[in-house]
């Protein structure tokens, strides 16, 4: 497996060498715990990238149940399953959601659906950096967990986010999944995002806590992109299908993840965009 992350890598890093605004930069969401809101970041942080004019593509990457384009209110014809299966070519899969934002749909139920091997794995991200219409951001929303398919996502990104409620049990998982990426892609960048938080204390409290197990027990640091408040408008947009920032843009939630894109092109975080590529 190892080796394989290793050739991955190194396939993705071929196309920045020389050439740093020749491939996508790759921010992987993810998080150890389902539910916390990994997709809403996502479709949010995609959508705001590219009402400030980047070209996102966004990649739901739950294989066994996507749902990004449930909450983007599309309802794509063909999906991943459709190309991994060999029917369908990449580009003619892609959703477009908004000027700038595509959509490449996950499968959902679908019997007999391809699991992503790591060859197979390998070859679509290729794929989706040497793409013609280039874009300036892939954004890969991952299901959760800690299988070595998502574990992969998060090595193969440029930066990535983990997401958490300040749930304990949430929160346990977040660090279960630091520890895993730091084991197999040490140096890896990683920023939190604590979601649905009561009051920024709380919020707050989560990150102190989470950053000093970190920082004790993996002998690291990471830091916190975003706390995103608990938000009625964020199931109310859900209910709608239309993403949050557009149908809420004012709400608690929508600022907060319209600042989390901000703060990824403008250097505020880790992660930053402006590290990778010129946009
Ligand atoms: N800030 C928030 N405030 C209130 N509710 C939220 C917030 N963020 C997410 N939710 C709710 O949490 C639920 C899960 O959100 P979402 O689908 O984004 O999580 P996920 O991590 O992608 O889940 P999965 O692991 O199933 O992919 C949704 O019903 C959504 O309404
Ligand atoms: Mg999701």
């Amino acid at each position: 497996m190892h080796d394989q992350a290793t050739r991955m890598r190194s396939i993705a890093r071929a196309y920045g060498e020389g050439t740093r605004t020749a491939r996508p930069y790759v921010l992987t969401v993810t998080s150890g715990k389902g539910g916390v809101g990994k997709s809403t970041v996502a479709l949010n942080v995609g959508l705001t990238l590219s009402m400030m004019g980047k070209k996102v593509l966004l990649f739901d990457a739950d294989g066994n149940l996507a749902g990004l384009d449930v909450m983007a209110g599309v309802v794509p014809r063909f999906r991943l399953g459709d190309v991994l299966r060999g029917e369908r070519d990449l580009e003619s899969v892609l959703v477009a959601l908004a000027p700038g934002l595509h959509l490449l749909p996950g499968s959902s139920g679908e019997p007999h659906y391809p699991l992503l091997q790591g060859e197979q794995q390998a070859t679509l991200l290729e794929e989706l950096l040497n793409r013609e219409q280039r874009s300036d951001v892939l954004i890969i929303d991952t299901a959760a967990g800690l299988t070595p398919e998502i574990i992969r996502y998060g090595e193969e990104a440029d930066s990535v986010l983990v997401v958490t409620t300040p749930e304990p049990t949430a929160v346990m998982d977040a660090y279960a999944m630091i520890k895993v990426l730091g084991l197999s892609a040490p140096g890896q960048m990683v920023d939190l995002v604590i979601n649905s938080v009561r009051s920024m204390r709380e919020g707050e409290e989560t990150v102190t806590k989470l950053r000093a197990a970190i920082r004790h027990f993996l002998g690291r640091d990471v830091q916190c992109a975003a706390i995103v408040p608990a938000d009625p408008r964020v199931s109310e947009a859900i209910r709608r299908q239309q993403p949050l920032v557009l149908s809420y843009p004012r709400s608690a939630a929508a600022l907060s993840l319209q600042s989390l894109a901000h703060a990824l092109l403008n250097d505020h975080v880790q992660g930053s965009l402006k590290r990778m590529v010129a946009l």
